[in-house]
């Protein structure tokens, strides 16, 4: 199935992204997701449209690439006509993928999220508020079936001593917190005061203020700092993407045998595919996926949740 991505420069993307959805939902099946995200269904193929930090994030898939262009040809038509005075420009990649590769389709993305343990209103509130306070960046937040996924796996670990690399405004971080064992402690890095300052109020809130310990400064400083014996039952990377590979060669040795590295986005919106892109977050992340895969020190598997999370227990 060809996939084909766009990054649209816009700090309004989530005005965008509601806009077409309405305006399509007359027509074809649309969907609106809790946290912003937009999927468009037509006839010829899909596209899902994500609010991120650096933009609206598009990624339309079709049957081949004759439909793939329709479907490219239908959404940027109306963003550039809804953006009239922003004068939008909406460059698609090469279509990647050809024949073999299939990612994972919006509507399974959908009904995974739908058939995950729902968010409590604890979290959906961390949500709303977390859009209404950092607009275009609220799409670094892990999704729904992420947190579950996280409170899952600390639990199953029976984690004490858990370490989080990108706290944002602390969705992940009380996912985590939530699973740790009695007495478990979570060490949060993070490097905006700004940000962690919703998070703060949010551990608060969720009873979990007195079991999570906030370090704002660079992640790799403070994963440094940390003892060399390998004591943290789970790591969950979800930061600068370039840096990758330094916090992975920092969080191994320090895991126990048994203990998990869990990283977000290491699909890159689906650009970790394609070799046209070669930035230093494109570069790191592919290497960094290569060589997990091999790395005797771990046992790995690769989810399609979202944008893609990993999962390595060390041996
Ligand atoms: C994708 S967001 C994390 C989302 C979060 N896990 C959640 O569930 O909402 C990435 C975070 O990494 C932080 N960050 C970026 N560079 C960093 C660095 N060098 N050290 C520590 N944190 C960093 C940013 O401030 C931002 O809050």
């Amino acid at each position: 199935m060809p996939v084909s991505t766009a990054l649209v420069d816009t700090d309004r993307p989530e005005r965008y992204i509601k806009q077409l959805v309405s305006h399509l939902g007359r027509k074809v099946s649309t969907d609106l997701t809790l946290d912003g995200r937009g999927t468009v269904t037509l006839s010829a193929g899909s596209c899902v449209l994500v609010p991120g930090p650096d933009g609206l994030e598009l990624t339309a898939t079709a049957a081949d690439a004759e439909a793939l262009a329709g479907v490219q040809d239908v959404v940027a038509r109306h963003l550039v006509r809804f953006a009239a005075r922003e004068d939008l420009a909406v460059d698609w990649s090469e279509p990647i993928g050809g024949d073999t590769v299939e990612p994972t389709h919006p509507l399974v993305a959908d009904y995974v999220l739908a058939h995950s343990t729902q968010p409590d209103e604890l979290l959906r509130e961390l949500v709303a508020e977390t859009r209404e306070a950092t607009g275009g960046a609220a799409g670094m937040q892990i999704s729904h079936d992420e947190g579950a996924l996280l409170t899952l796996l600390t639990r199953l670990v029976g984690a004490r001593r858990a370490v989080e690399v990108g706290v944002f405004t602390g969705y992940s971080s009380i996912c985590i917190a939530r699973g740790l064992a009695d007495g478990g402690r979570l060490l949060a890095c993070d490097v905006s005061e700004e940000w962690t300052a919703v998070a703060r109020r949010y551990w608060e809130r969720a009873g979990v203020a007195d079991r999570v310990e906030l370090a704002l400064a660079p992640a790799l400083e403070t994963l440094r700092a940390l003892p060399t014996e390998p004591e943290l039952d789970i790591a969950f990377i979800d930061a600068d993407k370039a840096s990758y590979p330094a916090y992975y060669e920092e969080i191994v040795p320090r895991l126990r045998p048994g203990g998990l590295v869990v990283l977000d986005n290491v699909f890159l919106g689906g650009r970790v595919l394609d070799p046209a892109f070669t930035g230093p977050d494109h570069l790191a992340m592919r290497g960094l996926n290569e060589l997990i895969a091999t790395d005797p020190r771990v046992e790995a598997v690769m989810l399609p949740v979202r944008d893609g999370v990993t999962i390595a227990r060390k041996r």
